[in-house]
């Protein structure tokens, strides 16, 4: 009520005015009875007129009556007003719920209508903008990409959650803090001034843009693919918009790809080149002697056959390295699955004066596998340790329940593999002596299928070996395989 000036100033006028009013009219009343009293004391009447201090009276009691009711009707006039001001400054405070409730009609009524009208307008932009806020900041905040925008002062303006993991940035305060107080790398820096440079110079402030990979060493080593370009921020501010993405994994995935290419390309080639080399003999030189012929024939079959061993790991391991492979897991009896590979492997050690040990209780459990894989892991590393045996040597193969898995122990009394490169006997075409696994026609990738097969099972590998005592390759696979790998 105190608050609403606009009633009180028409109030007060009000007053000034009626005041004025009364008192002309009281002077001039006063002057009319007194000019008649006058005149009746002229002509001795004695009648009994109204006495000054009456008329006061009465003038002060109309002036009380006639001040009530303007009180009344200004605050009855000024009252919309003061509502819809109070709207207005709800408005101000962002509060677009408020609503003018005036019936009246006339210019208050349609003020009113049209106050009402813009909160409307004003409540449904605002919330466009805070769900546009809401969906950039939910996107930001889980975006895999680091981003930063700065000001061409290279203040840092906004930051996501990536990049403040990416970079290791724990706090920030934003619109203060430099880029270059936060992330200490020279080249990062130089690009931002160089873009920030060539933006200024560039009319059209988006050809300024660039790419480049920067490499971080904290709070973990990384190599980030940058892009940078110059944003408009809002009307009169420009800054530069900073995206990284971490292709650390892609260019390792890149290198070991590029490796696997040369690798089997080297392979390929040795053998093929032997190939050729004793079929050009044939042909050119027409060999007659039997004896000669047979012997280049039977190189020619060795390689072919180590071509056919080095495309067919080839294979197998790319079907084992693809998503999509669909492991078909079975309960698989062991106790069967063994005896039959002891059956198989005996003769070939018998062949070689080897002795092959099976030593398997009557009771294993059964477990949950893709048989062929199963076989196929056991195969890689008996061959192995058959290979990798001299004549007289001792094989064996022992396996026994652990803890809801089984284990399988692949034993050899052979050459051993040195310490330093057991971590690295299960990379592809890796060969302690490639040389002497050439010779027996291996292909160096035998054991990354193992590997391979082993973590498709969720299982474990172990290694140990000693240089000429053997070595013992330790299989854990779990009986029962989580259900979404079936
Ligand atoms: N039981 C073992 N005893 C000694 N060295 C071994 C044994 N098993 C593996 N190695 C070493 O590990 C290397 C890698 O083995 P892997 O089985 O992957 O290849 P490979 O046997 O040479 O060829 P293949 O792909 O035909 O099996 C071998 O070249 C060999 O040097
Ligand atoms: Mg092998």
């Amino acid at each position: 009520m105190f608050k609403n000036k606009l009633f009180w100033k028409i109030f007060i006028s009000y007053v000034v005015l009626l005041s004025g009013c009364l008192s002309l009219a009281g002077y001039f009343v006063s002057r009319v009875i007194k000019g008649y009293q006058m005149n009746l004391l002229a002509k001795h009447l004695d009648y009994n007129v109204l006495p000054i201090n009456h008329l006061i009276l009465y003038i002060l009691i109309t002036f009380a009556i006639t001040l009530s009711i303007g009180f009344v009707i200004i605050k009855i006039n000024t009252s919309p007003l003061m509502n819809i001001t109070q709207i207005a400054q709800s408005f101000a405070r962002g509060n677009f719920a408020r609503k003018a409730e005036i019936d009246s009609s006339g210019e208050i009524g349609d003020l009113a209508n049209a106050i009402n009208t813009m909160g409307t307008e004003l409540q449904s932009r605002m919330q466009t903008i805070l769900d546009d806020k809401n969906k950039l900041d939910a996107i930001m905040a889980n975006m895999n990409d680091a981003v930063i925008t700065t000001n061409l002062q290279e203040r840092i303006i906004l930051i996501n959650n990536a990049a403040k993991a990416m970079f290791g940035i724990s706090k920030i305060i934003l619109n203060k803090d430099y880029l270059w107080e936060k992330i200490r790398n020279e080249k990062l820096c130089n690009l931002v001034r160089e873009v920030v440079r060539s933006s200024a110079k560039m009319g059209d402030k988006t050809q300024a843009t660039m790419t480049s990979e920067i490499e971080i060493l904290s709070p973990e080593k990384k190599l980030l693919q940058m892009h940078l370009s110059p944003i408009q921020i809002d009307k009169n501010t420009h800054g530069i918009l900073l995206v990284f993405h971490d292709i650390t994994e892609l260019r390792k995935l890149e290198n070991t790809r590029r490796e696997f290419v040369a690798n089997v390309s080297h392979e390929l080639r040795t053998p093929l080149a032997s190939i050729k080399g004793y079929v050009e003999t044939l042909l050119e030189n027409n060999v007659t002697d039997n004896d000669s012929k047979r012997e280049f024939l039977n190189i020619i079959m060795k390689h072919t056959q180590r071509l056919d061993n080095l495309i067919k790991d080839i294979l197998e391991l790319s079907k084992l390295d693809s998503n999509e492979l669909k492991i078909e897991l079975h309960n698989v009896d062991v106790h069967l699955c063994m005896e039959d590979i002891f059956s198989h492997y005996k003769e070939s050690c018998a062949g070689r004066d080897q002795t092959f040990e099976l030593d398997m209780p009557q009771q294993i459990p059964m477990i949950e596998t893709d048989e062929y894989l199963l076989r196929q892991l056991l195969t890689n590393l008996l061959d192995n340790a058959i290979k990798y045996t001299p004549k007289g040597g001792r094989i064996g193969l022992k396996i026994y329940p652990s803890n809801g898995s089984v284990r399988f122990e692949i034993s050899d009394t052979g050459i051993g593999i040195p310490q330093e490169h057991i971590p690295r006997i299960f990379e592809r075409f890796y060969r302690v002596d490639p040389a002497r696994s050439r010779e027996m026609g291996g292909t160096g990738l035998g054991l990354s299928i193992v590997k391979h097969i082993v973590n498709l099972h969720h299982g474990f590998i172990k290694v140990e070996s000693t240089v000429d005592v053997g070595s013992k390759f330790i299989i854990t696979i779990p009986q029962h395989q989580p259900k979404h790998t079936a």
